[in-house]
Formats: structure tokens, C-alpha cells, sequence
């Protein structure tokens, strides 16, 4: 029986970065992985594969809003099959990669199903037998997946999960999205953006829970511009298959109406859910909450000694950098080192046009808990670099302590997803509004409207 001092069931950004990651360590280190290829759901069929996507359908929307800069477009035509290999060899290249880093860094790549009979050996299955690993430790990072909608079939061929979405062979007439989420907004304005009718059904009365209200109001404002149709407030009961098309049928909720909506494809994007099936944790003992999701401590160990976990099975945001930073630290903490994850100060973005980027507390939360606080917001509009690109939708929002320390900062607009990296590092080395707002920023850039909004926080926006 081969033996190691950790063995990681997962090759996703949190498992593959903690195997990198302890082997630097100088531990001996498997990665367990079933899916063929490393990268887990992010490079394969997530956030990579999405934003490949995302750039290729903006280059083809951009083309037609040319004109404005006095520049004529003739004979423009989409190739949707060369766009989807582009996307599909982006994903190939950055997949390898992870197996040269493995390979560069000593850590052993088992393929293959992995389960734990118990604490200390891990079993893995393929089709050609069974093999037994001796751990002095595991760390299980087996991600998430799809949360299905109960009563409806998800065959991925006409009702999608976002990995079918990010595979079509053809421009649907009208694609209906159930959840305005994340993967909703991203997907849904490709599709529309390559010409289909978008249609999004979203439970609540407004779009993106947990961004910031106001934030959140300037990008549905934003995106309805660019063609995505909301339906809020609906709920979705059924979708039935005609000769046709679909029928969804919908309930608008807290009211007695009913109605319909009829659409060619359905993307189904109302959450992920963790994946521990076939793992053994009941017989293991390992503790998971709710909702499925593995109860750790605050140095990653499950109820179980020696067996620790990570990223998407874990409660926290189901994100790529944050399961690369839980992975990180874990190892750290095991080889004795004082690992540790600030979640105030997790970015998320949602790459749209325009992107909406967020760290920290919403205005909500503070006033939820009555917690005083100084805010200011700055509209891209008053920002010479986005009217010189015409980007000039959304604003730049920062919540502070009456002290001015930064306590959440929020962004709908084009580049969100960079400026934002400069309010996480200020909220992360505990900086105040001031101290941003005395910073020097470069002229014309879209970074003034970070500096402005701290201005506005303090009550002296220049450009305002
Ligand atoms: P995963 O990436 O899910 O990896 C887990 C791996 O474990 C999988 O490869 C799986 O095959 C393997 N596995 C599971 N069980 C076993 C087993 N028993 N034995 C062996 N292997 C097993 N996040 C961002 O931060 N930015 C984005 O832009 C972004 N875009 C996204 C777009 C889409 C469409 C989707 C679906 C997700 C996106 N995400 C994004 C979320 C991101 O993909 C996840 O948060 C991230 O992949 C979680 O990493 P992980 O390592 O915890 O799990
Ligand atoms: P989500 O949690 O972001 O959004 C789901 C939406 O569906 C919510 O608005 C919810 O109210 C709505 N909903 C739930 N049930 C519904 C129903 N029955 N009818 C209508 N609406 C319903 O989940 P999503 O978009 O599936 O994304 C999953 C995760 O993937 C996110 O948590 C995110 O962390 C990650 N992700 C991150 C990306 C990024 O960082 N750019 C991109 C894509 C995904």
C-alpha cells in the first residue's frame, strides 16, 4: 500500500492548490481525482469555460454599438462552433497546466473515485479495480454541483444545467434562465448577447441576493438595457415539453396568479450544492450540516481527527479563490504554520457587462444589526475615463465605521472586477477611507470613481 502524508479526494482550485501547496511544504502528497482532468468544476465546466464565453460573445455584441465611435461593421457573422473551440482549448491548455504543476512540484496524481473506509486509508476506484492509499491525513475538496429544481428533468439538452448552457450548438430562439444568481446573469447575457431573447425568472423581488440592494438595482437597470427581460417575484412550478417547445408554468408568489411562459431552452441556475456522495461520511462519522455541507473548525478538520475539508463542500462562498485560500491555509496549518482565511474580505464579481464586484457588508446588513456607518458612492457617469469609453453605467459605493475604517465597498461597472482589488487590500491591511481617498490615482482611469467614492464618504467629492 502506497503511503502518504496527505492525500487531497478533489483536483478542483481548492484540492489541486493544497496538494501544490503542502508538497512545497514537504509533505508527500496524493490528489485524488475522478473526472479525467484536473481544475474541477472552475476550469472545466465553470468559471473558466464561462468567461471564455463571456469575452468571445462581448467582442461579437461590441461590434454592433461601433458605430458611435464612427467605426461601420459590414458582414459580421458568428461561428458559434470555432467560438466553442476556442473556449474548449482554453480549457485543455489551463487543465495541462495543472498536471505540469504537479509534476514540476513532486505531488502524485491518482485518477480514479475516491472513498474513505476509514480515518488514515482512502480507497480508489476506476474501471479497472480497486487501489488502497495510506494517508497520515485526507482532505477531502469534492466541490459542488447543480442544485436541481424538484420536478424538473434536467436532460441538458433542452432544460440545461450551466454545464449544458456552456455547450450549445445553436443560438436559442428564447432562453428562459430560472434564477437571476450569478450563473444566470453571466450565462444568460451570453446567449442574449449572441442573439437569443433572454427571459429570466427569478423567485425574489429583485435580482442577486446578498449584493448590496443599491448595487444590485443599477445592474439589473444595466443589464435590462443590453436585453435581458426579468420576471421577478415568479416562482417556476413545471415545465412541460410540447411540440413547441416548453412550457414553464409559474406562480407569482404571494399572489393567486398563474402563468405561463413558453421558451426553447431552460437554464436551470438556482444554486450548487455540495458533492460527498459515495465517500462514506455517515459511516465515517464525519459531520455535515443542513443542507449537506461538511462541518469543519476553524483549522478545517471534519468531527472526524485527521480528516479535513474544503471549498464548495464546506459552508462559505462557493467560490474559486475562496476554496483556493481554505486549501492553502489547511496545510499550512497542518505543517505547524499559522494558516488563516479573513472571509469579511472574500471579492466576489460577477462578470457581466457591467460587472458587479463586492467585499464585505452590504448596506442592509448594517442597518439589519443598527450598526453605525458612513457610506459614499460615486456614478461612473462624472468619471472622464468611462465617458471617454462610454462605460458610463453603475457607481462605486464604500460602506465605513463613523471612523471612516472600511467596512464593505461595492461596484457595478465596466472593469468592477479589477477596481475592487484595490478596497480589498485597504480593507484587509484595516485601511480607512481616508487613507484611499489620499491616495494618489492615475488620471483618466476608471480608479478615480474608488477615490471619489471615499471622497463622497467624507463629504468632498470633487467631480461629484
Ligand atoms: P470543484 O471545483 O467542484 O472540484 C471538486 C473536484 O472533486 C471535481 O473535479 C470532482 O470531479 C472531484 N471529485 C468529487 N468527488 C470525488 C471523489 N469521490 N473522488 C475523486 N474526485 C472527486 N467561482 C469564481 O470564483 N469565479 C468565477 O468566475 C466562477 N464562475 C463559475 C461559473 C460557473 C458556470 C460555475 C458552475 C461555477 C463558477 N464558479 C466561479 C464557482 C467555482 O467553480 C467553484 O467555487 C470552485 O470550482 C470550487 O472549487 P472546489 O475545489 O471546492 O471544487
Ligand atoms: P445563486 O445562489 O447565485 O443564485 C440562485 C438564484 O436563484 C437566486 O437569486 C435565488 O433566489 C433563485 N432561485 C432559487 N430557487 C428558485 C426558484 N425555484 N425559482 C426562481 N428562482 C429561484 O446560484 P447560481 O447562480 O446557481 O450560482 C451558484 C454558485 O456558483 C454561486 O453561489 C456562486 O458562488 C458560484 N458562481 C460564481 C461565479 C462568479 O464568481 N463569477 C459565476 C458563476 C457561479
Amino acid at each position: 500500500m502506497q503511503n502518504f502524508d496527505l492525500v487531497v479526494i478533489g483536483g478542483g482550485p481548492g484540492g489541486y492548490v493544497a496538494a501544490i501547496r503542502a508538497a512545497q511544504l514537504g509533505m508527500s502528497v496524493a490528489c485524488i481525482e475522478g473526472r479525467g482532468a484536473l481544475g474541477g468544476t472552475c476550469l472545466n465546466v465553470g468559471c473558466i469555460p464561462s468567461k471564455a464565453l463571456l469575452t468571445s460573445s462581448a467582442k461579437y455584441a461590441e461590434l454592433s454599438h461601433l458605430s458611435a465611435h464612427g467605426i461601420g461593421v459590414e458582414g459580421a457573422s458568428l461561428d458559434l462552433g470555432a467560438m466553442m473551440g476556442r473556449k474548449d482549448k482554453v480549457v485543455g491548455d489551463l487543465t495541462k497546466g495543472i498536471a505540469f504543476l504537479f509534476k514540476k512540484n513532486g505531488v502524485e496524481l491518482i485518477e480514479g473515485w475516491a472513498s474513505i473506509p476509514e480515518a488514515g486509508q482512502v480507497r480508489v476506484s476506476t474501471d479497472d479495480g480497486e487501489t488502497m492509499l495510506a494517508a497520515k491525513n485526507i482532505l477531502i475538496a469534492t466541490g459542488s454541483e447543480p442544485t436541481p429544481l424538484p420536478g424538473i428533468d434536467i436532460d441538458e439538452t433542452d432544460v440545461l444545467s450551466s454545464t449544458g448552457a456552456l455547450a450549445l450548438s445553436e443560438v436559442p430562439q428564447h432562453l428562459a434562465v430560472i434564477g437571476a444568481g450569478v450563473i444566470g446573469l453571466e450565462l444568460g447575457q451570453v446567449w442574449s448577447r449572441l442573439g437569443a431573447k433572454v427571459t429570466v425568472v427569478e423567485y425574489l423581488d429583485r435580482i442577486l441576493p446578498g449584493i448590496d440592494g443599491e448595487i444590485a438595482k443599477l445592474a439589473q437597470r444595466a443589464l435590462s438595457k443590453r436585453g435581458l427581460k426579468f420576471q421577478l417575484g415568479r416562482k417556476v412550478t413545471g415545465i412541460e415539453r410540447g411540440s413547441n417547445g416548453l412550457t414553464l408554468s409559474l406562480e407569482r408568489v404571494g399572489k393567486d396568479v398563474t402563468e405561463s411562459l413558453e421558451a426553447d431552452k431552460v437554464l436551470v441556475a438556482i444554486g450548487r450544492r455540495p458533492v460527498t456522495r459515495g465517500l462514506g461520511l455517515d459511516a465515517l462519522g464525519v459531520k455535515v450540516d443542513g443542507r449537506g455541507f461538511i462541518d469543519v473548525d476553524d483549522a478545517f478538520q471534519t468531527s472526524v481527527p485527521g480528516i479535513y475539508a474544503i471549498g464548495d463542500c464546506v459552508p462559505g462562498p462557493m467560490l474559486a479563490h475562496k476554496a483556493e485560500e481554505d486549501g492553502v491555509a489547511c496545510v499550512e496549518i497542518l505543517a505547524g504554520e499559522h494558516g488563516h482565511v479573513d472571509y469579511n474580505t472574500v471579492p466576489g464579481v460577477v462578470y457581466t457587462d457591467p460587472e458587479v464586484a463586492s467585499v464585505g457588508v452590504t448596506e442592509e446588513t448594517l442597518k439589519e444589526a443598527g450598526t453605525e456607518y458612513i457610506s459614499g458612492k460615486f456614478n461612473f457617469m462624472a468619471n472622464s475615463r468611462a465617458r471617454s469609453t462610454g462605460e458610463t453605467d453603475g457607481a462605486v459605493k464604500v460602506l465605513a465605521s463613523p471612523g471612516g475604517k472600511l467596512l464593505g465597498a461595492h461596484i457595478c461597472g465596466a472593469h468592477g472586477g479589477d477596481l475592487i482589488a484595490e478596497l480589498v487590500l485597504a480593507m484587509t491591511k484595516g485601511a480607512t477611507v481616508e487613507e484611499v481617498a489620499r491616495t494618489c490615482h492615475a488620471h483618466p482611469a476608471m480608479g478615480e470613481a474608488v477615490k471619489e467614492a471615499c471622497l463622497d464618504a467624507l463629504g468632498r467629492a470633487i467631480h461629484a
